[in-house]
């Protein structure tokens, strides 16, 4: 629990206003349990008298980063499926990890742990067990028993067309042998406890895009890989390969290192509808 020192206090109520959980109580200096630890009594306080469960307290310098910036950092982030023949050093790797302390989590639970994937055996285990079950999906798809019954109950999947991308999954695979992680040298998983009630498949994709584009200013490349994800999703076997604590699964996964291509164009996609109530 975050420590109120009331000597310092000014009583200016800040923190009791900005607690997402009411959990202050000023008066007394006692946090309930129902704080979720956010840390915005912490981040707000003027005197700087309420300090971390975790850490010190550290002063928060003011962004620099103009719009500008940003708009121009998102249009240059793209999916890196080049990479060059060459290491991430694991400090760069943890300091993309470590980062991710400051990113959000609903409800600030945080069930989320990370595996980084960074030996060449472990990347190639991944990647081949991922394209194998993504070839047994296809096969199963394109088999004359499901397909007849997925023609029937879901004539939106197109059979030939998955027919056409099985070929082309072959041929590719003659000289390509990394078809899902891009030959990329480190692979970050995001992964948790599998629960109906919980929102970690979208705590996982908030880290993973954060990320994304802090690899970005790193001068690293990302790609998200949703057939790994996928690929947990469905199989038992490989979560148990890559020693995922129990119930866990992946909820996001992202390749990375550096990239072997330069974009010179922005991309020419078209906006969301926007719609104003
Ligand atoms: C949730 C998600 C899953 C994705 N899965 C894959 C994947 O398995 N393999 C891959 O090569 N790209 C994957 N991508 C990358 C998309 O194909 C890519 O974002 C899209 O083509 C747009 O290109 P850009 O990221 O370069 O702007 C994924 C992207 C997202 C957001």
């Amino acid at each position: 629990m975050p420590k109120i020192k009331l000597d310092n206090c000014i009583f200016c109520m800040k923190c009791v206003q900005d607690c997402p959980s009411d959990s202050i109580d000023i008066q007394t200096g006692i946090i309930a349990s129902t704080c979720i630890h956010c840390g915005h009594c912490v981040a707000i306080c003027p005197q700087s008298t309420i300090f971390p469960d975790v850490d010190t307290i550290h002063p928060l310098n003011a962004s620099t980063i103009t719009p500008e910036e940003f708009e121009t950092l998102s249009a240059g982030l793209r999916s890196c499926r080049n990479y060059q023949k060459k290491e991430v050093p694991i400090e760069l790797l943890m300091s993309l990890v470590e980062n991710i302390k400051h990113y959000p989590s609903a409800s600030n639970k945080r069930p989320l742990k990370i595996t980084i994937v960074n030996t060449p055996g472990n990347v190639q285990k991944l990647n081949d067990r991922t394209y194998n079950l993504l070839k047994k999906t296809v096969d199963l798809a394109i088999s004359p028993v499901i397909s007849a019954f997925i023609r029937a109950f879901v004539p939106s999947i197109d059979i030939r067309e998955l027919q056409q991308y099985k070929k082309r999954l072959l041929e590719k695979e003659k000289t390509n042998h990394s078809i899902i992680c891009h030959s990329a040298p480190a692979v970050l998983l995001f992964h948790g406890p599998v629960s109906k009630y919980s929102m970690s498949e979208a705590d996982a994709n908030i880290w993973a895009t954060y990320t994304s584009l802090y690899a970005k200013t790193l001068g690293l490349g990302t790609c998200f890989i949703g057939f790994i994800v996928k690929a947990f999703e469905r199989n038992k076997k490989l979560r148990k390969d890559f020693s995922l604590p129990k119930n866990h699964t992946v909820f996001a996964a992202l390749t990375v290192g550096y990239p072997n291509v330069k974009y010179k164009n922005e991309t020419s996609r078209e906006k969301p509808q926007i719609f104003i109530m």
